[in-house]
């Protein structure tokens, strides 16, 4: 198709006051002018003039906490009471063993903060193994599901950023052995930026400044992409959703599983009991029937620090960003116009001034525009949470040493930890100061592994030196 002309284009932007990005068109070779205009025609230019003049935060949050309570929970009492446990374990055995789950991996984010010049999942993060988090995700993809005998398959979501490095990087490593008609690269979409005055950034001379839509843009691009056509081809009636940052997720955790597929929940978040009150997780509130989630950065500290009677914390519960959900609640907000909203993010963006000059601000210069998954959580029928122990299944790579926390030795500290713990629960005896890892593939849980040694009496009693088990 024809290059449109740049009195075409200037009559597209000009109306939304963004004609500035032709300023260097006539410096513009044909193939930068023609990707250009692609750019330009591809952008909701209406929808970004709303979004960039809309209220910062609405100031709604004091009197949303206030008459908010905690959504129905299985707490960890649930989990510790066998009974009710083991029913749900064989529930969630049984949709895995008959095929109806999947995985959802979320890996476009570009990881700005651990400053690692790769996709994020590429990162080496086994404390002895160094296997990366990709490596990690897949292989507890594969031994659950080898577990129940069954197949999972994976949904892997990159960005435009990240997508051609994952796809060469996995095709590299074989999938890791998983089977590749099994897994499912999909890439998400991307928004523009503006500044301070709502104008798009130019991040080189012909090409506007754009980034990933935020998690939330794994709604559409499921859609887009084929991916929740697959999944109702393959009868997935249940996802499994995590982000790539976090290798103690518990992977398709049967017990989880069930839970969620008794309760009748469309979409089941994972929580962890909030250590304070101003933790920078977000939390999981309901009101008036409708789960949903208030930004730590959100809740005014009053609402915070409210307590019940015996002094824990009313509004306890923290999203770690593991979800569940049903495919027929993807399917149906997937046709549900604007069901994700936009959130506002001030940041640091590179651009090329009017002067062609690029200016590397110091400063938050610009609004970026995200969805977010979790925003779903309002929409969901029977939306419940269940509660897991932070050394259980939350540590994210975030952060890029010395930060105090989330940084790698952070997460590679509580993998050795978790695995050590479950060794202790199977009256192994660990020395202090030894690493300890647990490939997947030898046994995705601590049950998975009481198995293992209960049927090995020559598994040593005590470990003295670093240990690998795979
Ligand atoms: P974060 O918001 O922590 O972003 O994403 P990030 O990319 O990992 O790190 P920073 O903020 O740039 O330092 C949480 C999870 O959501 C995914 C990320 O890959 C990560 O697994 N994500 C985030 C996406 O898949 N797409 C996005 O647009 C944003």
């Amino acid at each position: 198709m024809a290059t449109p002309s740049i009195d075409t284009l200037h009559a597209t932007l000009a109306p939304f006051g963004q004609a500035h990005v032709l300023k260097f068109w006539d410096e513009l070779d044909a193939g930068q002018q023609s990707e250009l205009a692609a750019q330009i025609e591809s952008f909701d230019l209406d929808q970004l003039r709303e979004l960039y003049q809309s209220q910062d935060s609405e100031n709604h949050w004091g009197a949303l906490a206030a008459q908010s309570t905690v959504p129905p929970a299985i707490t960890l009492d649930d989990f510790a009471d066998e009974q009710s446990f083991e029913s749900a374990y064989q529930t969630g055995a049984k949709l895995i063993g008959d095929g109806k789950v999947g995985m959802i991996i979320v890996a476009g984010g570009q990881g700005s903060r651990l400053g690692f010049d790769h996709p994020k999942g590429m990162y080496p993060i086994g404390p002895i193994s160094e296997k990366s988090l990709f490596q990690i995700f897949i292989e507890k993809v594969i031994a659950r599901a080898r577990q129940f005998a069954s197949t999972i398959p994976l949904y892997i979501m990159t960005s435009p950023p990240t997508h051609e490095e994952t796809i060469a990087y996995l095709n590299q490593e074989n999938f890791f052995g998983m089977n590749p008609e099994d897994v499912m690269i999909f890439c998400q979409g991307v928004m523009p930026a503006v500044d301070g005055d709502g104008k798009l950034l130019l991040e080189e001379k012909g090409k506007i400044f754009v980034s990933p839509d935020g998690h939330g843009g794994a709604l559409l691009a499921l859609e887009k992409s084929g991916a929740l056509a697959d999944m109702k081809k393959r009868g997935i009636e249940h996802s499994f959703y995590g982000q790539i940052d976090n290798p103690l997720v518990q992977v398709c955790d049967p017990a989880l599983l069930g839970y969620h597929s008794q309760s009748g929940s469309e979409m089941t978040s994972q929580v962890v009991r909030k250590s304070d009150p101003f933790q920078k997780v977000g939390n999981v509130v309901t009101s008036n029937g409708k789960a949903q989630i208030i930004e730590y950065s959100d809740l005014p500290e009053e609402n915070a620090k409210e307590t019940n009677p015996d002094g824990s914390l009313r509004l306890w519960a923290g999203s770690i960003a593991v979800h569940i959900f049903k495919t027929d609640f993807f399917d149906r907000m997937s046709q549900t116009a604007n069901s994700l909203p936009f959130h506002r993010a001030h940041k640091k963006v590179a651009f090329v001034n009017s002067s062609g000059e690029s200016i590397q601000p110091d400063q938050n210069n610009a609004v970026k525009f995200e969805k977010f998954i979790f925003d779903l959580l309002p929409s969901a029928q029977n939306a419940i949470i269940c509660e897991v122990d932070p050394a259980d299944g939350f540590n994210a790579v975030k952060n890029a040493p010395p930060a105090n926390a989330e940084t790698p030795d952070h997460v590679k500290a509580a993998i050795s930890d978790l695995h050590t713990r479950w060794l202790n629960e199977c009256g192994i005896v660990v020395n202090d100061e030894v690493k300890i890892e647990i490939s997947p593939l030898f046994a995705p849980d601590s049950r998975a592994l009481k198995g293992k040694i209960d049927a090995d009496p020559n598994f040593a009693r005590t470990i003295s030196a670093d240990t690998y088990l795979q």
